[in-house]
């Protein structure tokens, strides 16, 4: 397990991973908008860590409005719960764990600040649990996906670094390995911010995993020239009709799998999809700063000057995917996530 976010003497501790492969440093953030720079900056990142960081965030709020009157507090919390909400658009995540704590703190109406920071730290703590619980029941549940000798792509990271610690799509493919079975992996770099060159492929190296880094760009022609059995994502918002909010690329890939008839998997916790939301065209895409475009760390790689298009995401239609992979098994098509069907489980 990754402690990626965890609550560490009164503060909220995020392993930062603008600094890995190369260096392990922990964040001790002691402020609301400290936690919401961690997450703007993608110190933490990934849908569920997201979610978890943010739902400390309003814990932290709560610690720190402590000594005050109840109104004070309670309009810290709430503050602290916008803050954190605005800070990145697109996984529902966030969205999710911050009205978790919200109803946490509603219920709990006119109780003193103490009992109020008490249950809000307990809140936080069970979505890390349940987040951790719903890894494991997706890398039992998707095994199946995942055979002996399986050659898999992936995109972005998706293992413990982007959730609780264990991981979503990731963990299929470690947990294949560690029972046994002959995997290995071509890990889509992730232009801009690099998440599968520094972060997934770190992941697999701890893991001992065999893999190899590609350019984003080698992704379909690797599928055309017959080096990949199937492709497993994870997902930063998944509407009721199966449409995928995920890594800018994701879509490009999913598109590659069909032409060359080799399966598409979303793998992603309940707490990613939005069944508010009838397909992908209402889900929010964060865009971010050219700079990241136009330099690789500080190296600028663009004429001075130039402007870029930075989309931090794209929507793979539903249709594109061949099976989703949940808490509650696995789901195939057609789709319709509904609360219910959620909760109520998928198939074998
Ligand atoms: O911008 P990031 O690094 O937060 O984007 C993360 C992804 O797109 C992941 O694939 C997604 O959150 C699923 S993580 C289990």
């Amino acid at each position: 397990v990754i402690e990626t976010v965890r609550w560490k003497d009164g503060r909220v501790a995020i392993l930062d991973q603008r600094r890995l492969p190369d260096e392990r440093r922990v964040l001790a953030c002691e402020s609301v908008e400290e936690v919401a720079e961690a997450i703007e900056t993608l110190a933490v990142r990934g849908a569920p860590a997201i979610g978890i960081a943010a739902a400390y965030g309003v814990a932290l709020a709560a610690r720190l409005a402590g000594g005050e009157p109840r109104p004070f507090q309670s309009r810290a919390i709430r503050e602290a719960s916008e803050r954190l909400g605005a800070t990145r658009p697109t996984a529902v995540n966030l969205g999710w764990a911050l009205s978790r704590m919200r109803r946490a703190h509603d219920a709990l109406g006119e109780s003193d600040p103490a009992t109020v920071e008490r249950v809000l730290l307990e809140e936080a703590d069970r979505i890390l649990e349940e987040d951790l619980e719903a890894s494991r029941r997706m890398a039992e549940a998707g095994s199946v996906l995942v055979p002996d000798g399986a050659r898999v792509l992936t995109h972005c990271n998706t293992g413990g670094l982007a959730t609780g610690g264990l991981g979503t799509a990731l963990s299929l493919v470690t947990r294949a390995h560690a029972t046994g079975r002959k995997v290995s992996v071509l890990v889509d770099e992730t232009r801009p911010l690099l998440q599968g060159s520094r972060l997934t492929a770190w992941e697999l190296t701890e893991a001992g995993v065999p893999h190899r880094v590609l350019v984003d760009a080698a992704a379909a022609w690797a599928i055309a020239r017959g080096l990949v059995d199937l492709v497993v994502i994870g997902a930063d918002r998944v509407a009721r009709n199966g449409d995928t909010a995920n890594k800018v690329g994701s879509y490009g890939v999913a598109l590659a799998a069909r032409a060359h008839a080799i399966p598409f998997y979303v793998v992603a916790p309940a707490s990613s999809f939005d069944p508010s939301l009838a397909s992908g065209s209402a889900i929010p895409i964060e865009e971010r700063s050219g700079r990241e475009v136009t330099r690789v760390g500080e190296r600028r790689v663009a004429p001075e000057g130039a402007t870029a298009f930075n989309p931090a995401f794209d929507v793979t239609p539903g249709e594109l995917v061949a099976a989703f992979v949940t808490e509650a098994g696995i789901f195939r098509p057609p789709y319709d996530f509904t609360a219910e069907r959620l909760a109520g489980g998928g198939g074998p």
